[in-house]
């Protein structure tokens, strides 16, 4: 099977094609064409995503990467036949809120050829709905014009899924149950999975998620957008260099009988401290290195005591961490140590680095999965809160 796949929700726009292998329930995928390009550096300006702004861009650069990646999974031999007729008044009509994209898709589908997929899959939610539109109305044309179904995908559960690639082809040796610790930009949960779409949330953050309050403290350090990259390096320098523990920041909720998260108040004491500091001299880069250390082991702390109390109580095989934090090498090695010390039969899970932020590869292998369990027969729509 063939999976394209299309992924709008926040500050990438990312397009991919996979093929997969094996048979259904143990099934291999391989990267045919991927390609993805990042807004940071636009957002960077305004200290975090700002929608409108994101929307537009997605729809400026949705053509040129679905060309990019057509033409790579096409030389490593993606099946495609010459362009058909298509129905331009409709395709227009489909696009008229992406702004001038229309006209250039129209363009690309009429002179192009048509890639012989069996499902395109796009990102339905959670995210920024004005962004996700982008994505599956580019999807609903593209059903229009090739005559290819179209599934929704769940951004949470392609972050679950990203662990299942690896260097472009993957082995699926997830046991169940699983449970996944999902970090990102706009969420941080604890799911039970006993088994593919069988989830139940046991817990979610009530406040700020991990990566965002990385990105607020990064501001109040006067760190760049997206800050999470720039504290974590601050914190591996002062690690590194063993300097002394400056600051006592709290531990929200690490003895709670719950599965949820409270990250607002680290933020919080963090600014009071910098305050208090900042009103006698200016924050020292010393300093500044120890507070972000501070908090990164504040936050991993956290992280780590809640995720070993779920596996006590699910008695899960596997533990997968997916979503953008994990890219964070402390947080990855605490996890490793946390199982090698205290979980040895637990198989730990976590994405390469690349599949770790925002993509379209883990998309497409939830498409995968979503194509196996049926087409949609309802129209898809943006839900920028869909849960899992
Ligand atoms: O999953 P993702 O790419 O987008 C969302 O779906 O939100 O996650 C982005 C988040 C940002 O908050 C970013 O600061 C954080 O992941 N992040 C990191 C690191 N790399 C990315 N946080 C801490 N340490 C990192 N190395
Ligand atoms: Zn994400």
């Amino acid at each position: 099977m063939h999976i394209l796949s299309i992924e709008t929700s926040c500050d990438e726009t990312a397009i991919s094609i996979i093929k997969t292998a094996g048979s259904a329930e143990s099934p291999r995928f391989e990267v045919l064409g991927n390609a993805l390009y990042s807004q940071a550096k636009t957002h960077a300006e305004y200290g975090g995503v700002f929608p409108a702004l994101a929307k537009r861009e997605h729809a400026r650069n949705m053509v040129p990467l679905l060309k990019m990646a057509l033409e790579v999974a096409y030389k490593n031999g993606l099946p495609h036949t010459p362009a058909k007729d298509v129905d331009e008044p409709l395709l227009i009509k489909t696009l008229e809120r992406e702004g001038d994209m229309a006209s250039e898709f129209v363009e690309f589908v009429k002179s192009g050829t048509v890639p012989l997929v069996d499902a395109i899959a796009v990102t339905s939610g959670p995210g920024l709905e004005p962004a996700l539109w982008v994505g599956i109305n580019t999807a609903r044309a593209l059903n229009l014009a090739w005559n290819i179904p179209v599934v929704p995908v769940n951004h949470m559960e392609g972050h679950i899924m990203s662990v299942l690639i690896d260097n472009e082809t993957m082995s699926m040796d997830v046991q169940f149950p699983a449970l996944a610790l999902l970090i990102s930009g706009g969420h941080t949960e604890l799911v039970e999975i006993k088994n593919w779409h069988d989830y139940t949330v046991l817990g979610r953050t009530r406040d700020d998620a991990v990566g965002e309050a990385f990105d607020k403290v990064a501001r109040l350090l006067g760190l760049p957008y997206p800050g999470g990259p720039h504290v974590s390096k601050l914190a591996a320098e002062y690690r590194k260099k063993n300097g002394e523990r400056m600051f006592d920041l709290p531990r929200p909720m690490i003895t709670s009988k719950d599965f949820d998260f409270s990250f607002s108040g680290i933020k919080t004491s963090v600014l009071y401290t910098l305050k208090k500091l900042t009103d006698i001299t200016p924050l020292s880069d010393e300093q500044k290195s120890a507070m972000a250390c501070e908090f990164e082991n504040a936050v991993t702390e956290v992280l780590v005591a809640k995720t070993a109390r779920a596996l006590d109580e699910t008695g899960a095989q596997t533990l997968i961490i997916g979503g953008g934090v994990v890219a964070n090498t402390y947080i990855r090695a605490q996890f490793e140590k946390l199982i090698s010390s205290r979980f040895p039969h637990v198989s730990l899970r976590v994405p390469s680095f690349d599949l770790s932020t925002d993509n379209s590869i883990m998309i497409a292998v939830a498409g995968y999965f979503q194509v196996m369990k049926g087409l949609p027969n309802t129209d898809i729509v943006a839900n920028g809160n869909l849960s899992l």
